[in-house]
């Protein structure tokens, strides 16, 4: 049968799966349900900031840089009432979530985007618990702070922590007049060296050095603010996030990456995390020194408090700079964030080789459909892709990675560049390899192929990219379409 997808491109031979489809209500139906609803509101909007001492002008949720905490619990409906208060259309799209298609937040593919002065009502059934994110899917929008975290509590869980710290780390340098092509032009034109190690764009904070240009074509806004800054809970080291507790207190970290082109390594020098879970999903507990996670990524850990100040640093992978949170038992000598170690070492792991704990394992099945996705494209041309292909929003099918509901998909990851790419796939948890952490980003590290496994249980239409920023916003992105 042949249809006509209502995005209006030309039509294929083959019958997508819509929002509208019976399939997908019945999967949104088959969700847990608590009868309880929960009700939110975002507002994006510009703000002003403080960083460093200095206001800046940005956007954001709700006033803040890193908005504002949603949180339910398994079962509960989320309404979000969005108001776009932006000079441009904006969308939110809810990173990890597998909710109903039309929810997902991405523009042209799953809704019309919201105009500036318009208003959108998400709602959605929260389906698993664990730590989640949501964001602006418009370009760079995030860039400017469009983002906050999402919590989905577990009431059958035992806590066995005694505070809890919601951590989101974010690596801001979009000033408000600083439009997505400028970035992207001001980064490709610095790039031409230097692309040794690193993770993506920005390799070291001698990159910035050399890019004179940076706070010029940032505008006046800008002021003496250096970019970029490494953000723990929207705020920099010089004035940092602190908790109290007891010395002996467990405290639950939710780490949340929020950043465009950084991974960060993060850990509490001289102290063991406990790793309990990556991107919501329960591992097989692993005490490590560091831990590390990439764009889009979340890792959940447990750390035992001594007596005195705990810094809690996040270093960017492959550059200079720090984001920095503090833990005070209300004795002892503030840490000064200039004497932290440069390099957190030791045993350090990052979600995609850790294992899934059995609660969480995929049931061993045999592949239905596998999908190969060459991460592809070079920094010199700026001109990033899946399969050699550039995404395109006006034709979003070509290159679909296709799927019936039921099946088992196999999709390999296969970077044949020399950067990181943190892959994502919207709606969907995958599975590392054969025993590995569910996930719904992975890092992809240069000259390397990982294979990852999910059950087509959510029908509709699904973009999955690479989530550096400026990656995806160049092209690396496709869709994992239902047929
Ligand atoms: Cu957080 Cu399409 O991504
Ligand atoms: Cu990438």
């Amino acid at each position: 049968a042949c249809s006509t997808p209502s995005d209006g491109s030309a039509p294929s031979a083959v019958r997508r799966v819509m929002s509208t489809d019976e399939a997908v209500r019945a999967a949104e139906a088959a969700r847990p349900s608590s009868g309880r609803t929960v009700s939110a509101s975002l507002r994006a909007a510009p703000l002003t900031a403080n960083l460093a001492g200095k206001p800046v002008q940005t956007w954001g949720y709700n006033d803040a840089i890193n908005g504002s905490l949603l949180r339910g619990s398994v079962g509960d409906r989320l309404e979000v009432a969005l108001e776009n208060a932006l000079p441009e259309p904006t969308v939110v799209h809810w990173h990890g979530l597998a909710l109903a298609n039309d929810q997902d937040g991405v523009e042209m593919l799953t809704q019309k985007d919201v105009a500036a002065g318009g208003s959108f009502s998400y709602g959605f059934r929260l389906a698993h618990p664990g730590t989640y994110w949501y964001h602006s899917h418009v370009e760079l929008q995030r860039e400017r702070g469009l983002y906050g975290p999402l919590v989905v509590d577990d009431p059958s869980e035992t806590k066995d922590w005694d505070h809890e710290w919601v951590i989101v780390l974010d690596d801001w340098m979009d000033g408000v007049t600083g439009t997505p092509e400028d970035v992207l032009k001001e980064l490709s034109g610095g790039m031409g060296g230097g692309m040794s190690g690193g993770m993506g764009g920005m390799q070291h904070s001698g990159t910035y050095m050399a890019m004179g240009s940076m706070s010029d074509f940032l505008g006046g806004d800008a002021g003496d603010v250096r970019y970029p800054l490494h953000l723990f809970n929207g705020r920099t080291p010089e004035d940092p996030d602190t908790v109290t507790a007891k010395p002996g207190d467990r405290v639950r970290l939710r780490l949340i990456n929020a950043g465009g082109d950084t991974a960060y390594r993060v850990g509490a020098p001289g102290l063991k995390l406990t790793v309990t879970h990556t991107d919501g999903y329960p591992v097989e507990r692993k005490d490590v020194d560091a831990v590390v996670l990439g764009m889009g990524e979340r890792i959940d850990a447990l750390l035992t408090v001594p007596a005195g100040w705990t810094p809690l640093m996040a270093r960017p992978e492959g550059k200079a700079g720090l984001a920095l949170g503090r833990i005070s038992t209300g004795s002892g000598k503030e840490p000064d964030p200039a004497a932290l170690p440069a390099r957190l070492g030791g045993m350090v792991v990052d979600g995609g080789q850790l294992s899934s704990a059995s609660t969480v394992r995929l049931a061993s099945r045999s592949v239905d459909v596998k999908h190969t996705v060459r991460l592809t494209g070079s920094m010199m041309a700026y001109d990033w892709g899946l399969n050699g292909r550039r995404f395109d929003m006006a034709n979003p099918y070509e290159g679909a990675l296709e799927v019936r509901q039921g099946q088992r998909v196999q999709i390999d990851f296969v970077n044949e560049g020399m950067m990181w790419h943190p892959m994502h796939v919207h709606g969907h948890t995958f599975q590392v390899g054969d025993a590995g952490a569910r996930k719904d980003t992975v890092i992809v590290r240069p000259g390397r192929t990982v294979s990852v496994f999910l059950d087509a249980d959510n029908p509709g239409q699904w973009l999955y990219h690479c989530h550096n920023a400026y990656h995806a916003a160049r092209g690396m992105m496709g869709v994992l379409s239902y047929v």
